[in-house]
């Protein structure tokens, strides 16, 4: 018999010392299960990915369709396919009239990348301004954003001519000038643990990029797709920028993701020179067909409408002594704890009672919470009641 967890251990890159593990046989709705058959309740989503749940029988239905007809047939928007048309005209209905355009990528850290380019072509200057505590991705440009010196050291020199202001702190915004070439920004920081924008605080960056003509790029690859209770978290918080990032939950569980602007921004990578940014399988066909039929279940039903009663009802099912904070923008939520010890307890045994949380990239004292927007009533006070159990027993080592 195969040992599987060795087979990983010995062949497969891992990330960090102490992975998961867990041995996925099946994923289905709401729950993944493990090769024992044992299930386990999904209230993180893949990190923001998932939001339809797993497998959605309308997602792989197009799929298998997409599959039968044509896969990749030539790079980068060369040929004219359905399912890219038909996205791209989906979402921009869905969307400020000004977000005409929209150029495919792979990942979220592609689409950050691109974006950067577009912004220094079009402008013709090469100042970034992005937030401390932000993140964009993995790519060396896209880690060039982090302010986290510690952790940019290690493969340093990175991308020049970025620097950081403080997130939501007004006094900053003089810091982007003339010079700039764009100012990027997640409407909500994720992986600092879930730090929402001040009132009028994202109005306020747009209108200075407006006053000194650097583009306002916000990244919605984790805020998405109604992770936030809308469509898009900036248009939650009613700020029009000048691009936006999507991916994660786009493709309801395939590889894809993309950049949003005005058609004159996007053509800054037509001409002078020519392909401007280029990508093999960026657009895939069977990528954006599992988007479509995401993005439609999306807007046709009221799910996103129901995001907000949701989060209210885990901020009262969720009460407990170890807990300091619940901070949330709709089912993006970070649940703070009294003391940074209790946090490894909690997310250990809450995997083992059969709940899936996880933890934040720059904070050690929240566990995120994430679950689909599919996720009913009843799967929320069972998950929460375990989670209130897992609460009790990190609180009971330090007894
Ligand atoms: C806000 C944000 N931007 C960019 C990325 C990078 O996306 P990817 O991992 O698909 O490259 C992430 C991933 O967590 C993210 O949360």
């Amino acid at each position: 018999m195969i040992n599987k967890r060795a087979l990983f251990l010995n062949h497969v890159g891992q990330t960090s010392t102490f992975p998961l593990q867990l041995e996925v046989e099946k994923a289905e709705g709401m729950y993944i299960y493990d090769t024992q058959g044992k299930a386990y309740l999904d209230f993180n989503s893949g990190i923001s990915v998932s939001s339809l749940g797993h497998c959605h029988p309308k997602v792989v239905a197009a799929i298998e369709k997409q599959a039968k007809q044509y896969m990749h047939t030539m790079v980068y928007g060369e040929h004219i396919q359905d399912p890219q048309i038909l996205y791209a005209s989906l979402i921009s209905k869905h969307l400020d009239p000004s977000f005409s355009t929209t150029y495919f990528l792979n990942g979220g850290s592609e689409a950050v990348e691109a974006g950067l380019k577009i912004a220094r072509r079009y402008t013709r200057r090469y100042e970034i301004v992005a937030a401390s505590g932000a993140y964009h991705g993995s790519t060396i440009g896209a880690e060039s954003l982090r302010s986290d010196r510690d952790f940019t050291k290690t493969f340093m020199p990175g991308v020049p001519g970025i620097k950081h202001i403080e997130f939501n702190y007004v006094n900053d915004l003089n810091k982007i000038t003339e010079k700039t070439a764009a100012v990027i920004m997640e409407p909500v920081q994720g992986e600092s643990g879930v730090i929402t924008p001040k009132a009028n605080y994202l109005n306020l960056v747009c209108q200075r990029c407006k006053e000194v003509g650097a583009l306002f790029l916000l990244d919605e690859i984790q805020t998405g797709f109604g992770r936030t209770g809308s469509l898009f978290a900036h248009q939650k918080y009613e700020v029009v920028p000048d691009m936006i990032f999507i991916g994660k939950a786009m493709g309801a569980g395939m590889p894809i993701s993309g950049v949003i602007s005005r058609n004159e921004i996007m053509a800054s990578i037509t001409e002078n020179p020519a392909l401007g940014h280029i990508t093999t399988f960026g657009g895939h066909p069977v990528c954006l067909a599992a988007a479509h039929a995401g993005l439609e279940i999306l807007v046709s039903t009221d799910l996103i409408m129901q995001v907000s009663e949701k989060e209210t009802l885990i901020h009262e099912l969720l009460s407990h002594e170890i807990i300091k904070e619940i901070r949330s923008s709709g089912l993006m939520m970070a649940v703070e704890l009294t003391k940074r010890k209790y946090l490894k307890h909690v997310v250990a045994k809450a995997m083992e009672l059969g709940v899936i949380i996880d933890y934040f990239l720059f904070n050690d004292r929240s566990f995120r919470l994430a679950p689909p927007l599919i996720v009913s009533e009843e799967e929320l006070r069972q998950g929460c009641g375990l989670l209130l159990e897992a609460m009790d027993y990190a609180q009971e080592q330090y007894k």
